[in-house]
C-alpha cells in the first residue's frame, strides 16, 4: 500500500475554490488547462480508478502486460484490494477526493487516466437516483476538474450502452439519439457531456468515452472474474444457479419480438474489453483525438441461448422460470463497433459465446462466494 492518507470514507464536500484578492465569487474560476503540466505528465504512469472492481482489475493486467506502470484508487466499496495484483501501488479512497487525487497524480507521475469508479445497478439506481448522480457523475466531474489542473491529457471514461436508452435502430452507431431510460444511463451521459465540453475547453485534455455493451467472462489465466455480491448479470447469474448458489433464474419476459421471444444481448468478454483500454489510451497518447466508442461484439445472443450454453458448458441442470417483462427492457441491443475497430485497431478474440461462458465458469466454479 503506498503512504499515502487513506480515506475509505464516502467522498468529502467540495472544498470552496477562493482566489484571494481576485473578489470573484467562489468556484466560479475559470478552466484553466496546465500545459506546462501536460509536458511533465505525458508518458508518466496511469491512474485506474475502480481498479480493484471487475472491469477495472482487468485492465490492470492488460496495462501491466502493455508495459504501463499503474496506480490503483478504489474505496472497495464493491471491489476486493486481492484484485489487484501484487506489486501495483494501491490507494484507498475516493476517485472524487481532490486532494488524495491531486497528490496521487503528482507522486506517481501520472500521465493518463481511466475512469471506472462508480455504481452499476441500474434497478438501485432508479431506488435511489441521487446516489448514482452523487458517486458517477459529481466524483467524475471533481475528477475530471483535478485532471485538467494537473495536466492530464488523456482521459478514458467507461460508458456505457444504457445512454441509448431504447434505440430506433439495431446495431447501434455512436451517432444514435442518446436518450437514456435510467438515473444510472443518465449519470454516465453527463459524465460524457462533462468531458465533450472540458475538452472543448481545454485543448490539451483529451478523453475517450467508451460505451460498453454486456461485459462478462473472465480472465483467461483464472487472476479476476466477477464477484458481485448480488449478481444483475444474466451470465453471472446463470453461473451461480448452475453451482446451486441460488433457486434458479427468471427469464423476463419470452413473448418480445425476437426468433425465441426472449431478449437479445451483446456480450462482450471482458479480456477483450481490457485490451480495448490499453489501445484506446495508446490512441490518445500518439495524438488522437476525443472520441466516444461503443465496445460491442457486433453479435447478439438471446437470454435462452445464453442460460442453455450455461447448462451445456457447466454439465448442469438449474432451474428456470420465465417472469414477466421488466419495464424498460428493449427487445434487442447491438453495438455497431466498427469505428473502435476501425480506429484502435481491435479485434475482440475471446467474445464468441462458448469461449466466454466457458471462462466465466471456470472463475466461478473455483472462487465460489
Ligand atoms: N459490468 C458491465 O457490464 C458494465 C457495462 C457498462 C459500463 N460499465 C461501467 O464500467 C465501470 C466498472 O464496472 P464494473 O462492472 O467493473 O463494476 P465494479 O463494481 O466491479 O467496479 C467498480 C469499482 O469502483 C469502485 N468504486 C465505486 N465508487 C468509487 C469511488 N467513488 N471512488 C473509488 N472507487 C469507487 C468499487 O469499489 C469497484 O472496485 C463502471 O463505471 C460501470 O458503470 C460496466
Amino acid at each position: 500500500m503506498a503512504a499515502l492518507p487513506s480515506s475509505a470514507a464516502p467522498c468529502p464536500p467540495e472544498r470552496r475554490i477562493m482566489r484571494s484578492g481576485s473578489g470573484s465569487s467562489p468556484n466560479c474560476a475559470p478552466l484553466k488547462c496546465n500545459k506546462r503540466k501536460v509536458i511533465r505528465a505525458m508518458g508518466g504512469s496511469v491512474l485506474v480508478t475502480g481498479g480493484a472492481g471487475y472491469i477495472g482489475s482487468h485492465t490492470v493486467l492488460a496495462l501491466r502486460h502493455a508495459g504501463y506502470s499503474v496506480v490503483v484508487i478504489d474505496d472497495l466499496s464493491t471491489g476486493a484490494r486481492d484484485a489487484v495484483p501484487d506489486g501495483v501501488p494501491f490507494v484507498e479512497g475516493c476517485a472524487g477526493d481532490g486532494r488524495l487525487v491531486a497528490e496521487i497524480l503528482r507522486r506517481h507521475r501520472v500521465g493518463s487516466v481511466i475512469h471506472f469508479a462508480g455504481s452499476i445497478v441500474v434497478p438501485e439506481s432508479v431506488a435511489d437516483p441521487l446516489k448514482y448522480y452523487r458517486n458517477n457523475t459529481c466524483v467524475s466531474r471533481k475528477l475530471v476538474e483535478i485532471c485538467v489542473a494537473e495536466g492530464i491529457s488523456a482521459f478514458v471514461f467507461s460508458s456505457t450502452a444504457a445512454i441509448y436508452g431504447i434505440p430506433d435502430q439495431v446495431p447501434i452507431l455512436e451517432s444514435a439519439e442518446t436518450r437514456p431510460i435510467t438515473p444510472y444511463g443518465r449519470s454516465k451521459l453527463m459524465t460524457e457531456w462533462i468531458l465533450r465540453d472540458t475538452a472543448a475547453a481545454c485543448e490539451a485534455f483529451r478523453y475517450a468515452a467508451l460505451r460498453y455493451f454486456n461485459v462478462a467472462g473472465a480472465d483467461p489465466q483464472g487472476r479476476s472474474g466477477q464477484r458481485t455480491a448480488r449478481p444483475t448479470h444474466l451470465i453471472e447469474v446463470a453461473c451461480h444457479a448452475a453451482l446451486g448458489l441460488r433457486d434458479g433464474l427468471d427469464i423476463f419476459g419470452e413473448d418480445y419480438d425476437t426468433p425465441d421471444g426472449t431478449c437479445i444481448r451483446d456480450y462482450i468478454h471482458v479480456s477483450d474489453l481490457a485490451e480495448a483500454h490499453v489501445l484506446a489510451l495508446r490512441d490518445l497518447n500518439d495524438g488522437g483525438t476525443s472520441a466516444a466508442l461503443n465496445l460491442g461484439n457486433q453479435r447478439g445472443h438471446s437470454v435462452r441461448e445464453v442460460v442453455a450454453a450455461v447448462g451445456r458448458i457447466s454439465g448442469r441442470n438449474f432451474l428456470v422460470r420465465v417472469a414477466p417483462r421488466r419495464a424498460g427492457d428493449p427487445a434487442e441491443l447491438v453495438a455497431d463497433s466498427t469505428l473502435a475497430r476501425k480506429r484502435l485497431d481491435w479485434q475482440p478474440a475471446r467474445s464468441d459465446l462458448d469461449t466466454l461462458v466457458a471462462d466465466a465458469w471456470r472463475w466461478h466454479s473455483a472462487h465460489r462466494p
